[in-house]
């Protein structure tokens, strides 16, 4: 299991919390693979009944680390990456999700596959994609649009404009901003908690059923994102936008068509 997610066991609640803050809980393919098989095996352990994932009180995660993205792209629908996404879409039980600081890129694309999400009123939210040369990913071409209109999402989706946890609970994103880092994971856990009283199956049914309509639609929209983020990761636009990011400068797109 890699060293940067700890796991907390309390009751029928499972914490998962990632934990990397010298790169900003910048996700690498290790943490990719834990979280996949940590919320397998919860999937399969009926003593676990709901799952918080959370960052830290000042940041949630920077997204896919970048380093990884330029030495070491996914390289298919099997990779580290996929199986965290295959595995969160497919969770049968409550996901419970705290953002305090930075949400980027999959930071926020996985909110959109949790069923409770808490933010503080100053988290920065983000899906940088076409800025690093990319596109949307996780079923955020369709989900967002859906949730938001066509023009608000393309602020976000096409321009990677940022947005607050007080937007983000104000659209849909979220469920409530809290005043800063403490109070959201405080507020976070407190419903989480709520679901240990519930009757687990009648929870489990529920979220089936609220998810259904879309379901098949959105697995096949995250495919054909995957297969396209994928090949966009080796274009020279992306290439061009993710080396600036290492070297602290600003992209310069000028030389392509
Ligand atoms: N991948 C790899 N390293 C990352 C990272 C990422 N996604 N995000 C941050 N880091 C690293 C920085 O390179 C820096 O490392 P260093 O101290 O060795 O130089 C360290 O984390 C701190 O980041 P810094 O940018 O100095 O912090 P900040 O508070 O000024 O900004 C962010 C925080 C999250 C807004 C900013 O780091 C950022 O935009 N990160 C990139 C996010 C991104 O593009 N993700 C991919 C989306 S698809």
């Amino acid at each position: 299991m890699s060293e940067h997610l700890h796991i907390e066991r309390d009751a029928g609640l499972l914490t998962l919390r990632m934990q990397r803050p010298d790169k900003k809980n910048a996700l690498t393919r290790a943490m990719y693979a834990g979280m996949a098989e940590v919320l397998d095996e919860a999937a399969r352990d009926a003593a676990v009944r709901v799952v918080l994932l959370s960052g830290d009180e000042h940041c949630f995660t920077s997204g896919n680390d970048v380093a990884d993205f330029l030495q070491a792209p996914p390289s298919g629908l099997n990779s580290e990456v996929f199986q965290f996404m295959r595995a969160l879409f497919d969770f049968p039980k409550p996901v419970v999700a705290a953002v305090a600081g930075p949400a980027v890129g999959i930071g926020t694309t996985l909110l959109l596959h949790c069923d409770l999400v808490y933010v503080s009123r100053d988290a920065q939210l983000k899906m940088p994609f076409v800025n690093l040369g990319l596109c949307p990913e996780y079923g955020s071409s369709l989900i967002l649009p859906r949730l938001l209109g066509h023009a608000r999402a393309a602020e976000l989706l096409l321009l990677g404009q940022s947005f607050s946890g007080e937007q983000a609970a104000a659209w849909g994103i979220a469920n409530q901003a809290l005043d800063d880092g403490p109070a959201t994971l405080a507020k976070a856990r407190a419903m989480a908690l709520r679901f240990l009283e519930l009757a687990p199956s009648a929870v489990a049914d529920s979220k089936r059923l609220m998810r259904a309509p879309d379901r098949e639609a959105l697995r096949r929209v995250i495919e054909e994102e995957g297969v396209l983020f994928s090949q966009r990761l080796r274009s020279p636009e992306a290439v061009e936008a993710l080396s600036a990011f290492m070297q602290r400068r600003k992209p310069d797109f000028s030389r392509f068509a």
